[in-house]
């Protein structure tokens, strides 16, 4: 279904070229981080999810169009059924130019998934973990198990997976621990990824009380470390450096103190099938239904009218009462 591989490759209103796309294969999370969602989240009915099936064909035609790398997230992505099989559904695509498949996940079912996903061809994992300590845990996530996710990070190295832990950076909750992760990472051979909380969604109380500008963050591990600066990029838009004392890196994603939207390669997939050019914003087009129709003319139509309009930044601002955009990180995917 795919057209050829000469067909022109995307590239933006701005110029960037987007070889990058993030998939949201559910909403659905079997954890509640506080940050994320609201204590009782509605979620999508299921009948208006992509199928796997339509999830892959979909892959098929942006690897076509130039997409090398390809992450699935959430919600939690292996809370998905099936979802394996679109893993080594997207592993067999090496052979038409899809260089990576990665996934972002909570960790909670890795410690069951972690094997397979390495014989799929997964190398690379981003796993989400704010604190070390089991009873925070239990807060921030309304309720989960860390030992579940510590599991999940031990099976995944066993499996050979790289691992990078994501911890969003919560002033008065879990930034007293910025020390300590560094150190647990390092013991672990795992880079480190300090995130801003993003404005994304309402989540019944404020999200300014507990944002933490990575600056202040970065100010603390220096005084602990020795930061040195490098070149080392990832698909992402973290900036990294590397600590002396553990040989990893630790990278700091700023989408509120220091905007990265000119390097932006991405555009995200929503599990209905919405293409989003932006995460902090609304420019989007459905493309469940054309898929549905099997109408791939109108496919690339949509795909290139969205990518002439995607926005030349976000608009995040944490001191605003309303969040940038009403659906939250679970819909568009992390
Ligand atoms: N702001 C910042 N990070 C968020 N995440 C989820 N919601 C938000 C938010 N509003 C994080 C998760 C995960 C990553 C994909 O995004 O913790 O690590
Ligand atoms: Fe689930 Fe990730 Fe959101 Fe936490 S941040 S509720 S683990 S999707």
């Amino acid at each position: 279904m795919a057209g050829p591989a000469h067909q022109a490759p995307m590239i933006d209103g701005c110029g960037r070229r987007i070889d990058y796309v993030r998939i949201s294969v559910t909403d659905r999370c079997n954890l509640r981080c506080t940050y994320c969602m609201a204590e009782d989240m509605t979620f999508l009915p299921r009948r208006d999810l992509l199928t796997l099936d339509e999830i892959a064909q979909l892959a098929r035609h942006l690897v076509a169009r130039g997409v090398r790398r390809i992450r699935l997230t959430g919600g939690e992505p292996l809370v998905r059924r099936g979802v394996m099989d679109l893993v080594r559904a997207l592993g067999a695509m090496w052979s038409e130019g899809l260089e990576e498949v990665t996934l972002t996940t909570n960790g909670t079912l890795l410690a069951r998934d972690a094997r397979a996903l390495f014989a799929a061809g997964v190398r690379r994992v981003n796993v989400s973990l704010d604190t070390l300590d089991p009873a925070r845990f239990a807060l921030i996530t309304r309720g989960g198990r860390i030992s579940d996710v510590i599991a999940g990070i031990n099976a995944a190295l066993a499996a050979g997976l790289t691992v990078k832990v994501n911890m969003v950076a919560l002033k008065g909750v879990n930034d007293a621990e910025l020390v300590d992760m560094v150190r647990w990472c390092g013991e672990r051979g795992c880079d480190l990824s300090l995130i801003e909380t993003m404005p994304l969604g309402e989540i019944g109380g404020g999200r300014r009380e507990t944002f933490l500008p990575l600056s202040d963050a970065r100010a603390v591990l220096e005084d602990a470390f020795a930061l040195l600066p490098t070149t080392h990029r990832t698909a992402g838009p973290a900036r990294y450096f590397e600590i002396a004392e553990t040989g990893r890196r630790v990278g700091f994603i700023t989408p509120l103190t220091d905007n990265f939207c000119a390097a932006c390669n991405r555009i995200r997939i929503s599990a209905t099938g919405t293409v989003y050019a932006c995460l902090g914003r609304e420019e989007r087009v459905e493309l469940r239904d054309i898929l549905r129709d099997g109408r791939f003319a109108d496919l690339d139509r949509a795909l290139f009218s969205l990518l002439a309009d995607k926005p030349a930044r976000h608009d995040f601002d944490i001191d605003r009462r309303k969040p940038a955009v009403s659906r939250h990180m679970s819909v568009t995917g992390g």
